[in-house]
C-alpha cells in the first residue's frame, strides 16, 4: 500500500485525487474514483446551482461509500460564494480552492470540517496560498487539462517541493503509474487524475469527447483563451485552457479575434467546434475505460516501480 499524507489524512487507500473537472466530473466519476481507494472531487462550475450540486452528492455517495470532495474556481467566488456555501452544506471531505487567492474562504472550509488544497502554478502562488492557511498544496503543470499555468509540471513539482514544508501533490500529465511514481519518490504526497478519466464512462460532457480523446496523441492539444472568449467565461488572462484542437483552434487560436466574433463562430454541438478540456496526457488514454480500472492501474503500477527500491 502507498501511505502518504494524503492516504492517511483521508483515510484512503490510494494516494489520489480524481480532478475537479467542470462540465465533466459529476457525482458518478467522483464516486467511482473514491470506490476504487482514491478520493473523487466533482467539479463545480460558476453554472452549477445548489439543486445540482445535491443530486451530485447523493449519487457520488451512493457509489463511493460516503466521502466527497468538491474543486473550486477561488476568482468566480468574488462576486458570488453562494457555489461555496451549497458545496459545504454537505460536509465534504476535502474542497480545492484553485486559481486565485483562497484567503477568505479557508476559515469557512475548515469549520465545515474539510481539508482544503489549492492548485498554484508559480512558487509566488504558493506564498499566496500558504499565508491563506491551506493544508497542502497541488503543483499544477502547464501539460495539464483545461486551465493551467505556463510551467511543466515535473520543475513546478521541484520547485514546489524545495520552497515550502506544507505536504505537496502534483497534477498535470500524470496518467500511468510511472507518472504516480515519479511525484511519490520525488517527495510528492500523491496526484490529480484529470485526463486519464476523461474517456471513462462514467464522465458527463458531449458523446463526442469521450471518442476524441481516445484518437488524440500527446501533440494534439493546444494552450489557448479562444473558448473561455467564444463561451464568455471570464478567465482572468494568466490562465489559458488546454483543450484538444479541432477546426475552431485553428481557424482562432493565436488571430486575436474579439468575444463577439468568437461566440457567433462556436457552437458546442459539432465536435469539430466544441471545446474538448484535455492535457498531453491525451497520447495515454487509448479506450473507454471504467475509472475504476483506471484509478486501480495507475495505483498498482506505482507500487510495482516503487517496491524495485525497497
Ligand atoms: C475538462 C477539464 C475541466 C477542468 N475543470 C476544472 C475546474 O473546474 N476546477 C479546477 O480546479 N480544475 C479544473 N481542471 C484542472 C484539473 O483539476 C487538473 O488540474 C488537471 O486535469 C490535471 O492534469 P491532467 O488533465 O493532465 O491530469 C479541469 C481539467 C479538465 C481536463
Amino acid at each position: 500500500m502507498l501511505d502518504t499524507w494524503l492516504t492517511r489524512e483521508l483515510g484512503i487507500s490510494v494516494p489520489l485525487l480524481g480532478a475537479p473537472m467542470g462540465g465533466r466530473a459529476g457525482g458518478r466519476l467522483a464516486g467511482e474514483v473514491t470506490r476504487a481507494g482514491g478520493l473523487g472531487l466533482i467539479g463545480a462550475a460558476r453554472y452549477n446551482t445548489a439543486e445540482w450540486i445535491e443530486g451530485e452528492v447523493r449519487t457520488a455517495r451512493e457509489i463511493g461509500g460516503g466521502a466527497v470532495g468538491f474543486g473550486l474556481m477561488t476568482w468566480a467566488l468574488a462576486d458570488d460564494d453562494s457555489l461555496l456555501t451549497a458545496v459545504l452544506e454537505h460536509r465534504p471531505q476535502l474542497v480545492t480552492l484553485s486559481f486565485g487567492d483562497p484567503a477568505p474562504y479557508i476559515e469557512r472550509v475548515h469549520e465545515a470540517g474539510a481539508v482544503v488544497l489549492s492548485q498554484i502554478n508559480t512558487v509566488d502562488d504558493l506564498r499566496v496560498v500558504e499565508a491563506a492557511g491551506v493544508d497542502a498544496v497541488i503543483a499544477q503543470g502547464h501539460e495539464a487539462g483545461g486551465h493551467t499555468g505556463r510551467i511543466g509540471t515535473l520543475p513546478l513539482l521541484q520547485e514546489v517541493l524545495e520552497s515550502t514544508s506544507l505536504p505537496v501533490l502534483a497534477a498535470g500529465g500524470i496518467a500511468t503509474g510511472r507518472g504516480l511514481a515519479a511525484v511519490l519518490a520525488a517527495g510528492g504526497q500523491g496526484a490529480l487524475v484529470g485526463t486519464a478519466l476523461l474517456a471513462s464512462p462514467e464522465t458527463v460532457g458531449p458523446d463526442y469527447a469521450r471518442g476524441r480523446l481516445v484518437e488524440a496523441g500527446s501533440a494534439d492539444t493546444v494552450y489557448t483563451d479562444v473558448f473561455d472568449k467564444a463561451r464568455h467565461q471570464p478567465w482572468p488572462a494568466r490562465w489559458g485552457g488546454r483543450a484538444l484542437r479541432n477546426a475552431f483552434t485553428e481557424e482562432w487560436h493565436g488571430r486575436g479575434a474579439d468575444e463577439d466574433t468568437l461566440a457567433a463562430a462556436y457552437t458546442g454541438d459539432d465536435p469539430d467546434i466544441g471545446v474538448v478540456y484535455a492535457g498531453e496526457a491525451a497520447g495515454l488514454v487509448r479506450s473507454e475505460r471504467p475509472a475504476g480500472e483506471v484509478i486501480r492501474g495507475i495505483a498498482e503500477q506505482a507500487e510495482t516501480l516503487l517496491s524495485r527500491f525497497r
